[in-house]
């Protein structure tokens, strides 16, 4: 079966769901975290949710969740996957693109955005940004993914130069971020976030399609002015057990 209109309907209709279930580790990270609140449930934001590993994930760590994609049989998986995990009720579903959701002013705990600012225009994922980051609490956490012009389906260099196997739904991406460009953003003053990991890297991906390479590029970050009890991750140097 195929849709025309969703590039990514045919990886989320298989059997074996287009990313599996594990969360991308800056999620895991968040979920890590996470401290309970006394003032109610944690909320996060999942842009460009897809089938909802993350979504999930942050469900079944307590959270509410936002899953907004534009993916009609992801979010259809998402719904299955949340009752199927009896956290149905954490997550709700917006079919929406990320360009027009109504982003409320500081009100989530955690945002996330893993593979989406690539999927839309270079003028549009600032605008984006600039909401996500207005969008946090003043403990609230963050973790963006995004594809780097050294992946093999990007049209700069040098990933316009590899060789290696690209991604089945490589024509969605359409904005890959140069070397930096991540981090200068999280860094400007107006975005207000401290930096806890940043990194860019080459990794293959098996969760979809026929294996194939990628370029990504990972930030976890949180509002300015927390000390989160962070060890890395993974934790190289915690406490040792006594
Ligand atoms: C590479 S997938 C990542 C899915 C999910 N975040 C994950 O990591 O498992 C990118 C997702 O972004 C969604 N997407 C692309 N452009 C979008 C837009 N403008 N608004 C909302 N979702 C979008 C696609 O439908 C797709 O589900």
């Amino acid at each position: 079966m195929t849709d025309t209109a969703d590039p990514f309907f045919e990886a989320y209709h298989r059997d074996e769901i287009a990313y599996g279930e594990t969360p991308a580790p800056g999620v895991q990270s968040i979920i890590d975290l996470s401290r309970p609140t006394d003032s109610g449930p944690l909320r996060a934001l999942d842009l460009g949710a897809g089938a909802g590993r993350d979504s999930i994930a942050l469900a079944k760590a307590g959270y509410t969740v936002t899953a907004v994609d534009l993916s009609e049989m992801g979010l259809e998986r998402i719904n299955q996957r949340a009752s199927a995990a009896g956290v149905g009720p954490m997550v709700s579903t917006q079919a929406e693109d990320v360009r027009n959701f109504q982003f409320e002013t500081e009100s989530y705990d955690a945002v996330i955005a893993t593979t989406v600012l690539d999927h839309i225009p270079a003028a549009d994922a600032i605008i984006v940004w600039q909401k996500i980051v207005r969008s946090l609490t003043g403990h609230g956490l963050l973790a963006v993914e995004v594809h780097s012009s050294e992946d093999p389906g990007s049209d700069l260099p040098p990933g316009c130069n590899s060789e290696a196997p690209k991604s089945e739904t490589a024509s969605a991406v359409v904005n890959y971020f140069q070397p930096n460009q991540l981090a200068q953003w999280a860094s400007e003053s107006a975005a207000n976030l401290r930096i806890l990991r940043y990194e860019e890297r080459l990794e293959w991906d098996y969760t979809h399609g026929p294996e194939h390479l990628h370029g990504k590029v990972s930030l976890l970050a949180i509002r300015q002015g927390n000390s989160p009890q962070w060890y890395g991750q993974p934790s190289l140097f915690p406490r040792r057990k006594r």
